[in-house]
């Protein structure tokens, strides 16, 4: 399939718009590469509610009545419930439109298949956004890393903590399709927030060849199943090792604008660390990124640490591709489907009491 990049801005429409449209949104406010054109959500108040942005954009309940409308559309932000994402992106690939999706692509290799097989048979792109990978801090721990700033790379830990105080507000109908997902055996932390960690770990060392997880439950009651304590160790195909500890912290109080959640990158070599204090949440009043080599700390006090920045800067270059075809789309639906493989080796590993996994011979 050979891309033909837009000579004019994208058509673009919005399907979903629930809680994280209002970061999404941000690749889209004041970009001229991009005509926002639709909005579609089955809920009446959320359509009225993001028509204030999009004042020229028509409304739709479902996809299918935006396709029947005769409006021309290039490309889709798809921000669906997860459990909707396979059918839903197949849908909109069928329609003849692009799709950038949320993380996680999907729950099972059988979905991705369904997904990349629709995408080769309408010819159109899906890309996997991950906005991990536009956060300034990060960006700048895999430079100072590449750049030898640390020496030769010994190992890494990412620590994440689910803390259960602060934040914006969450929507009920959100945790319902959460449930879904928890009694699919596709935790919160793990499969959804945890997408993120799997995926800065490929992006910063390559493929990973061994997984190695102990994935265990902390219940709250009513099904609210979370899926810590968890740690999982990997190795990576240039024998880097990485190790992610899951931990919850129900009765902690973070400050954060978004989700609260506390996380943590370090990155150890033969002659110092770099480290990444916090990304989602705000609650630790430090520079967002340490580097130490040599006796001496260097901290990045003036880096656009906003969480909410990752995602305007990961949908402006969605955008820019569609318009010039330039740079790589991290991720394309292949390299989502690594990302999958990855957490289905860990679920495979704990459940056979911890064993090696290689991500490519998961089934
Ligand atoms: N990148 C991140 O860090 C991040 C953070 C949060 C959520 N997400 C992802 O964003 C996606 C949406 O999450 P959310 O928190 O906004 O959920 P949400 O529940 O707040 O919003 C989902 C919206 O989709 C609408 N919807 C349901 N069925 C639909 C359909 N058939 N067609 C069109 N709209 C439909 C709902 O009415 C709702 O408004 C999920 O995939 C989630 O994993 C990503």
């Amino acid at each position: 399939m050979t891309f033909i990049p837009y000579d004019r801005p994208v058509r673009a429409a919005f399907v979903g718009l629930g809680r994280i449209y209002d970061l999404n949104v941000r690749g889209y406010l004041g970009n001229h590469d991009v005509e926002v054109v639709a909005l579609v959500d089955p809920s009446e108040e959320r359509r009225a509610q993001r028509q204030a942005d999009w004042p020229g954009a028509a409304t739709f309940g479902s996809a299918a009545e935006l396709a029947a409308s005769g409006i021309e559309v290039d490309a889709v932000e798809a921000l669906l419930p997860i459990p909707l994402h396979a059918d839903g992106v197949v849908e909109l690939l069928d329609y003849g439109w692009h799709v950038n999706l949320q993380k996680p692509m999907c729950n099972d290799l059988a979905d991705a298949q369904r997904i990349l097989d629709a995408a080769k048979a309408s010819s159109k792109t899906v890309r996997v956004m991950e906005n991990y990978l536009f956060y300034q801090p990060l960006g700048k721990l895999k430079a100072a890393v590449e750049a030898g700033e640390i020496g030769k790379v010994a190992g890494y830990h990412i620590k994440m903590v689910g803390t259960g105080l602060g934040g914006w507000e969450v929507p009920w109908s959100s945790f319902e399709w959460q449930l879904q997902q928890i009694r699919a055996g596709r935790g919160i932390l793990l499969f959804d927030d945890g997408w993120h960690k799997l995926s800065t770990a490929i992006w910063l060392f390559g493929p990973v060849r061994e997984v190695r997880a102990w994935i265990g439950t902390t219940s709250f009651g009513d099904g609210i199943d979370l899926d810590a304590p968890t740690t999982i160790s990997w190795e990576h195909a240039n024998g880097v090792r990485g190790v992610w500890d899951i931990t919850l912290a129900p009765d902690m109080y973070l400050r954060s604008d978004y989700y609260t959640n506390d996380e943590r990158w370090e990155i150890t070599g033969n002659s110092g660390f770099a480290r990444v204090n916090r990304c989602t949440a705000r609650g630790i009043q430090q520079p967002s990124i340490d580097i130490y080599s040599a006796g001496e700390m260097r901290s990045f006090h003036a880096l656009d640490d906003d969480w909410a920045s990752s995602f305007r800067d990961s949908g402006r270059h969605w955008i820019r591709w569609l318009r010039t075809g330039e740079g790589p789309l991290l991720w394309s639906a292949s390299e989502g489907v690594d990302v999958l493989r990855f957490a289905l080796a860990a679920y495979e590993s704990s459940a056979a009491g911890g064993t090696g996994v290689d991500p490519a011979k998961v089934v």
